[in-house]
């Protein structure tokens, strides 16, 4: 068999791993979700949620990978037995059907990037603009540049595909979105929208918990590329030496860091522009944010400066979703890479289609795959490695730490107790969402369509 491949650097690892959670999550979905949850009480339910369920969740799926050498399939064959080796199952399905609708999201970033540099932005025509791009031909013709870009990198390979493209891409996510918050700073709703995005109104979080605290969870899972094994299958090409814990650190703090500078870009930028960041929904940066940089002196180059960013961290995150399908793949058919890559690149573009046609599709996408499966996922295997291998999971964290002390005991109880129960909740509380969703505007949807 041929050797496996591996990173070249640390930084290399880092860069892909930070790659892949920075993405639509942060740019895209990250802001509305902040809008449509009422502001700064959903900014510091998330926060707790990084910290007290992403970066435990970030390390368990880290040493499952570095210990096993495998796709996440493969990695629960190895050291599972009975039902275990089939939560692998989950991860694959997710990415599947989260790339195939991501996809089609990020090909609309391209369309505003085109829009922007033709000086094309209207305010009063925003959202009629954003329907007209978001579904239709031209939506299915960007889905597949994209996909086709997305196939073309991951073909290379990890060292001359992934590691190389992220190492341009992430510092210039990074440096981009610094820039446009500062910028966004000397407009005039900067106060009102930092009060706005940082000042929590513990009331309102009271009363609405049961609405905010899922859809953080989500938001979490999904912006740390948690739950389908991106982070078992990267951490799978990476040496005994290195240090987990650390390494979950810092991804788990630059993933926040962007995120929340993409609020600190968006909310002044709308409040500026008299928008109220509320009532868009997926459409926010698209409809409110495009209206926003019409109004602005040079809003076309911006928007394009700004759109063009969200597609590169689209398309980082993109690869790391595709790898984990095709190290399947690899792996356990013994496929090879580009052919591999090839053939699941042209069957998410299909899978993805009806989404490029009607929006409903991507509420039915990702209300499936990003607030259940996910999360279901992460559950799945937090029981797996925090009840059945222990053991295990205590000698792989250990390597690479100096001195280890309490951490992995303390790490390892955390997961089999609060994180376990919480996401049992969290599942729970986002399937009968979901179950509200398929019942109430998709059965309308069929009834119409149909
Ligand atoms: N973390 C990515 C983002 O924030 O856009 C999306 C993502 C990538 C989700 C990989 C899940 C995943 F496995």
């Amino acid at each position: 068999m041929a050797q496996r491949e591996s990173w070249a650097t640390r930084t290399g690892f880092i860069l892909a791993a930070v790659g892949s959670a920075v993405g639509l999550g942060n740019i895209w979905r990250f802001p509305y979700q902040v809008g449509e949850q009422g502001g700064a009480g959903f900014l510091f339910i998330y926060l707790l949620l990084i910290v007290g369920i992403g970066f435990p969740v970030i390390l368990v799926e880290f040493v499952v990978g570095r210990n096993t050498e495998r796709n996440p399939v493969g990695a629960l064959k190895r050291i599972g037995s009975g039902a275990w080796t089939k939560i692998g199952w989950v991860f694959v399905t997710a990415g599947f059907v989260i790339l195939s609708y991501y996809s089609v999201v990020a090909g609309w970033t391209l369309r505003y990037v085109l829009l922007g540099l033709q000086g094309n932005y209207t305010a009063d025509g925003a959202l009629d603009q954003f329907l007209g791009a978001a579904s239709g031909m031209d939506a299915v013709v960007l889905h597949a540049i994209f996909m086709a870009a997305v196939i073309a990198i991951v073909a290379l390979g990890i060292e001359r595909g992934i590691e190389l493209s992220v190492k341009l891409m992430v510092p210039a996510i990074i440096i981009i979105s610094v820039g446009l918050a500062a910028y966004a700073f000397t407009l005039d709703g900067a106060t009102e929208a930092y009060a706005y995005y940082l000042s929590p109104n513990f009331s309102t979080i009271a009363s609405n918990w049961t609405t905010i605290l899922p859809a953080a969870a989500a938001q979490a899972f999904f912006t740390l590329s948690l739950g389908m094994g991106v982070m078992i299958t990267y951490a799978s090409y990476l040496g005994e030496d290195r240090n987990l814990a650390e390494d979950a650190g810092i991804i788990a703090v630059l993933d926040t860091f962007i995120a929340f500078t993409a609020g600190l870009i968006a909310f002044p930028i709308l409040f500026a522009a008299g928008i109220e960041p509320g009532a868009s929904g997926p459409a926010l940066i698209f409809v409110s944010l495009a209206a926003a940089f019409a109004e602005l002196p040079f809003g076309g180059l911006l928007g394009a400066i700004f759109f063009g960013t969200v597609a590169i961290a689209a398309l980082s995150s993109a690869i790391s979703i595709m790898e984990v399908v095709v190290s399947y793949l690899i792996d356990e058919r013994g496929i090879g890479r580009v052919p591999a890559t090839a053939a699941l690149g042209v069957a998410m573009f299909l899978v993805g289609t009806p989404a490029a046609l009607d929006l409903v599709f991507i509420d039915l996408y990702d209300g499936f795959a990003n607030s259940i499966l996910l999360m279901l996922g992460g559950l799945l295997l937090s029981i797996f490695v925090g009840w059945i291998v222990p053991d295990l999971a205590l000698e792989e964290i250990s390597k690479g730490i100096r001195n280890v002390g309490s951490l992995g005991s303390t790490w390892l109880w955390f997961v089999r107790i609060p994180v376990v129960l919480a996401l049992i909740v969290l599942v729970a509380l986002n399937a009968w969402e979901y179950f509200g969703f398929l019942t109430g505007d998709f059965a309308d949807w069929l009834n119409t369509n149909l």
